[in-house]
């Protein structure tokens, strides 16, 4: 299946079996924006759960708040936001099709390095066990050239965006020969910059209205609490706040499903820390951050970080943690040195002091922060793409099974009577009654066991128990794991255990 196919495939299964739909899809849907069905919500709700786990509960000197979306518009001028949260744009005279510059050339890099792994795919072929990868890269002539290419463009790209030179940026388009993917033509106009904030209006005249703007991160109500939070929490230096909720952007190059969404949630966390101390913080929270996902059980190669080439307006270093998603690496999360930017510019922006009093040093001073930003929807697509598999199986069939980690699966445990008769289905609710105060648990007699557990196996439920006759004489039951397919006889005391232990958020977490 090529990279393509597999992203189609991820798209239809996502709406098929209750994940993902288009918004509004009765009216024709809404561009870049995406509604969760029955089984995505609890996804994402176990996404979202086991953030704050790691990041809130696992942490004493870390809270949690839920901050309102519509802020005083003072707060966007204050962060930067307004002047300077833009996106250089270009059009395509033949296609009026509009694209982020930058992606534009990224998305080049991109294939250049695609051809990279072509060429070191077929010398692995040909060279069979023999094949020393590094020495290749190291020696091959095409490659070298490759990589130099890609040198040469990032050089140019990223003195183009330090300096915001827009013209720099449609010259090294022009240069590439990078062609619009909907006419195949180079007929580009000049290099806009374009704000991504989306405006709305508070107050019931037009005359005495207010213009607000929808929240872009949810940092700021962070930034504006910082003094609320400190005083009522009494949390010295070094200390975090965490916040989970929507944002939204006016995004233009909003393709990729739900990649890159107009309405999406973000998972933040801004972390307090005493200033000059800030590069040893970045560094431990990148490795904090790359082991929660790997927590989660997702091959380590999926991973890779990536250093800004062009810093935020308020960042003194920055990295994205990126993800292998089926259309390549990408970002997944964002790591920020953000310095006193924010909490400096509120203080001048609203007039009050916003220090921190450092008893230990007895001084007052302006903390810097370390921020950590992922988004929910990109991280769902990260597990819920990684997870979905056509496996072959002995008897030559295939099956379609979503291997999500478990404890992320949405539906944890169906329960399967046999037959539909002989006080089958009265034992199995039985179970179900039982397992529902801890677990979502689902109930399934439609259809052919075989059937059922295909089911299953596509919505990512991990444990199916199926009940028997014997199970009515013996009260013994059958467990069937998603990801082997084994099957276990054994009390429902004995399933209920093993379905803990793997369950055992503790287990998880500390890997
Ligand atoms: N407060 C910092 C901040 O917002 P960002 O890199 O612009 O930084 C952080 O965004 C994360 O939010 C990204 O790594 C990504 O996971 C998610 N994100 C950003 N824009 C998004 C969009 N349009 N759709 C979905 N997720 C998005």
């Amino acid at each position: 299946m090529t990279s393509e196919e597999k992203f189609k495939k991820v798209i239809s299964h996502a709406k098929e079996y209750g994940f993902i739909f288009p918004s509004s899809e009765i009216y024709d849907g809404l561009s870049a924006v995406y509604d969760y069905g029955q089984n995505g919500a609890e996804l994402k709700n176990n996404i979202k759960d086991y953030w704050l786990k790691a990041m809130v509960q696992l942490n004493d000197n870390i809270v949690n708040i839920d901050s309102a979306i519509l802020m005083h518009p003072t707060i966007w001028k204050a962060s930067g936001h307004v002047d300077a949260f833009n996106d250089p744009l270009i059009d395509n005279k033949d296609s009026k099709k509009r694209y982020r510059a930058d992606v534009l050339i990224e998305d080049h890099i991109t294939k250049i390095e695609g051809k990279i792994e072509k060429e070191i795919n077929k010398a692995q072929k040909r060279f069979g066990k023999n094949f020393d990868k590094e020495q290749f890269i190291k020696t091959s002539p095409r490659v070298l050239q490759y990589y130099d290419k890609i040198k040469s463009i990032y050089n140019h790209f990223s003195k183009a965006l330090e300096e915001d030179d827009l013209i720099g940026l449609k010259n090294i388009i022009e240069d590439l020969e990078i062609v619009c993917p909907v006419s195949g033509s180079k007929n580009w106009t000049d290099v806009k910059q374009f704000n991504l904030m989306f405006g709305t209006k508070l107050g019931a005249s037009s005359e005495s209205a207010m213009d607000l703007y929808l929240r872009p991160e949810t940092a700021q109500g962070i930034f504006v609490n910082f003094l609320n939070v400190q005083k009522t929490s009494r949390l010295k230096i070094p200390f975090g706040i965490a916040q989970i909720g929507k944002a939204f952007r006016n995004e233009i190059v909003a393709r990729q499903f739900i990649f890159r969404m107009r309405e999406f949630e973000q998972m933040e966390m801004q972390f307090f820390i005493k200033p000059g101390t800030q590069k040893e913080w970045y560094e431990k929270w990148k490795e904090t951050r790359l082991k929660w996902h790997l927590s989660l059980g997702i091959k380590k190669e999926n991973y890779r970080f990536h250093d800004h080439e062009k810093l935020a307006h308020y960042a003194d270093a920055a990295c994205d943690i990126e993800f292998n998603f089926p259309f390549g690496f990408k970002e997944l999360e964002g790591i920020h040195s953000r310095t006193d930017f924010d909490l400096s510019n509120h203080e001048k922006f609203s007039s009050k002091k916003i220090k921190y009093f450092d008893s230990q040093i007895n001084e007052s001073y302006t903390p810097y922060v370390i921020e950590t930003s992922i988004g929910v929807d990109r991280m769902f697509l990260a597990v819920f793409s990684n997870s979905l598999e056509e496996e072959s199986l002995p008897d030559n069939s295939t099956r379609t099974v979503l291997k999500l980690p478990v404890i992320l699966a949405p539906i944890k445990i169906a329960i399967l009577p046999l037959l539909k008769k002989d006080g089958l289905p009265e034992l199995s609710k039985k179970i179900l009654d039982k397992l529902k105060w801890d677990y979502k648990v689902v109930y399934d007699e439609k259809d052919a066991i075989g059937r059922r557990y295909r089911r299953q196996d596509a919505l990512g439920t991990p444990f199916c128990i199926t009940v028997d006759h014997q199970s009515v004489s013996d009260g013994t039951v059958t467990i069937r794991y998603r990801d082997s397919m084994v099957q276990e006889r054994a009390s429902v005391h004995e399933v209920i255990s093993k379905i803990q232990s793997n369950l055992n958020i503790k287990s998880w977490l500390k890997t």
